[in-house]
């Protein structure tokens, strides 16, 4: 969704912002533009409907906007179509203050009313203009800048990053957060604010992740952060880990294919540093961010998995691995729905949350949910510092590095490995788990990224098979069991990227309905790695081919005549234990779907309609 990049330095603005911009693409836009400060107190703007490319070349058919201090967005469109006075930068009246902002200000019509009625005239349909001439209503009142943005942040409700400028000082940024990511960095040629460590990490990688209701006050040599109540904050600074590289292509024709290939080093990366060799000795799963909480299940009657999208699908997998090797109730949740549902929370259930970003703001909305009605809530994250994160009685990270293709892919596969490895952790505490169970589980996971490996050396295989099949309008995805949960996800990678209709189903709920779909010619994928259920897949892809359907399959080394046999073509995957065998089985439906995608034509990594981190309700 949109993006924030703001800059006060040493140097000139424009290049900074754009590029910072260009790093934030990834999570989705429709409209992009920049506010620079000049030295002697000029605002200058352009902003465009389209690409970050319409933007560039606007200004550079332009006088180049100079100045050192500047502010720059990506926008996603909420209110408001996406269009070139929509975009951000908003300007106030006067011309004097400019705001970038992410988020949607609830009570924006309530409060355009009243400006309205002071005589204020607006220019565009959005929310965020409301805030930038409210701050202009303040300020010309106050004539105190930092008196005027409190009187605003009393006034607005909502979510919101903001980045703001003022003629009056040209040479300072102001950033104002409240449940939306908004963090500060300190580079060499100047000081930065983004909503998104990414843009920052071509500069620096030393942050400081904003809090809730704080201010900050950033010049080229100075960054001063304030509470709410106005007094200034002594704030930790954080090193990131990740590095540049990590999030550009290398290479690559998509962000999406580097991610995919990248799996066997960020499966290496999550799972090695939790699991003990199991050499002469036996091997153990070592959760360090759980040393303090050695009682972590203690009177926990019930687990509930809450998530989005993908990540939701991470926890269907994980309802049926959890239930079974815990012996308690595991639900798997959907964020959006989870707080209007009547959750059975308390201090007798754990919450589990699980998130790439860390920002989605229905997952953080249950969160909360859950703290409020006393649950105590782990969450699975990728990204170090985020609100979600940050809000946890315990987070364990997924070592994914950055992910920017809005399509996930190595987050879904650490976040399933870990989520699986944390049941089998707890199993182990609770002596719900043999040994000799234990111990294959903890050498599967350490083989586990050279399997990954394994399938990705086939990619050929992908590229031909797939270009028989790029026509279909529809595509069903059938499995049972944490096979029906992985064809959840294959099917919602093949509809985000390639634009396919694509439903999953339970495959033995075909016959109560869904069957009467299937005529020749429609296409199958049929999941069968789930060992307990295989020669039930079978039968079912009998009944589909029956009908005429053509069968793409998925199944393991061991049953790869049984379902191969059935089957137009089959994806084969290397056996590991059972539990760990969706890490490997979506990787087939990750490059099928990406090579659908490919052959149509589609814009990969940033798919039409979407963003890659969701943070409006
Ligand atoms: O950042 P999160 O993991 O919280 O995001 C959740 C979903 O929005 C995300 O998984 C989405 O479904 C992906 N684009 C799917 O590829």
């Amino acid at each position: 969704m949109c993006g924030i990049i703001g800059f006060a330095g040493n140097t000139e603005a424009v290049p900074i912002l754009l590029d910072g911009l260009e790093r934030l693409e990834y999570r989705g836009y429709d409209s992009a533009g920049v506010a620079v400060a000049s030295p002697e107190g000029r605002l200058q703007v352009k902003k465009c409907k389209g690409r970050l490319g319409v933007l560039r070349e606007a200004l550079a058919a332009q006088k180049p906007l100079t100045g050192q201090v500047g502010i720059g967005h990506t926008r996603w469109a909420t209110h408001g179509e996406p269009n070139d006075v929509n975009a951000h930068p908003h300007v106030s009246q006067s011309g004097k203050l400019a705001v970038v902002h992410n988020g949607i200000i609830e009570n924006y019509l309530e409060i355009k009313q009243s400006l309205l009625h002071k005589g204020v005239v607006f220019a565009s349909d959005t929310d965020t203009e409301v805030i930038v001439q409210l701050l202009e209503y303040y300020y010309k009142k106050s004539s105190n800048l930092m008196d005027a943005v409190y009187e605003v942040l009393n006034r607005i409700k909502g979510a919101y990053a903001m980045g703001i400028l003022c003629s009056d000082f040209p040479e300072q940024l102001i950033a104002v957060r409240k449940d939306a990511p908004l963090l500060i960095g300190y580079g060499a040629d100047g000081n930065y604010i983004a909503s998104d460590v990414t843009a920052l990490l071509a500069h620096t990688r030393t942050v400081t992740y904003m809090e809730d209701d704080e201010v900050a006050v950033v010049t080229a040599d100075h960054v001063q952060i304030l509470g709410r109540d106005g007094c200034f904050l002594e704030k930790e600074k954080h090193q990131i880990q990740w590095d540049v590289s990590a999030a550009e292509k290398g290479g690559y024709a998509h962000f999406m294919l580097k991610e995919i290939m990248e799996q066997p080093e960020a499966i290496r990366k999550t799972v090695s540093p939790r699991t003990i060799q199991p050499r002469l000795a036996d091997g153990e799963i070592v959760f360090e961010e759980l040393e303090d909480e050695r009682d972590l299940m203690k009177g926990i009657s019930r687990i509930y998995l809450v998530a989005c999208g993908s990540a939701y699908h991470v926890g269907m997998i994980g309802k049926y691995a959890l239930e079974r090797l815990l012996g308690i109730p595991v639900e798997a949740c959907l964020a959006s729905e989870f707080r209007y549902s009547g959750p059975l929370l308390g201090e007798s259930a754990l919450v589990i949350v699980i998130s790439q970003s860390g920002e989605t703001l229905d997952s953080m909305a249950a969160l909360r949910e859950a703290k409020r009605r006393g649950s105590k809530v782990l969450s699975i994250v990728n990204v170090m510092g985020s609100s979600i994160a940050r809000e946890s009685d315990h987070v364990l990270y997924t070592w994914a590095g950055p992910e920017i293709a809005v399509a996930t892919t190595k987050a879904y596969t650490t976040q399933t490995v870990l989520l699986l490895m944390l049941g089998v952790y707890l199993a182990r505490r609770l002596d719900r788990i043999g040994n000799g169970e234990y111990q294959e589980i903890v050498r599967e996971l350490h083989g586990l990224h050279e399997r990954i490996g394994m399938v990705l050396k086939n990619l050929e295989l992908y590229q031909k098979t797939v270009a028989r099949y790029f026509n279909h309008d529809s595509v069903f995805y059938i499995g049972r069991n944490q096979d029906y949960a992985l064809g959840m996800e294959g099917s919602l990678k093949l509809k985000e990227i390639s634009y396919i209709h694509s439903e999953s189903y339970a495959a033995g709920e075909l016959k109560h309905g869904t069957i009467s779909l299937i005529e020749p010619g429609t296409l199958v994928v049929a999941l069968a790695a789930y060992e307990p259920l295989v020669e039930k897949m079978r039968s079912n892809i009998v009944e589909v081919r029956s009908r005429g359907a053509e069968v793409v399959a998925m199944t393991t080394e061991e049953t790869r005549d049984m379902i191969g046999s059935q089957a137009s073509e089959v994806f084969v995957i290397p056996k590991t234990h059972t539990l760990l065998q969706p890490v490997l089985g979506v990787v087939p439906l990750q490059l099928f779907a990406y090579y659908i995608a490919l052959n149509r034509g589609c814009d990969i990594d940033k798919p039409r309609n979407l963003a890659k981190s969701v943070t409006v309700e």
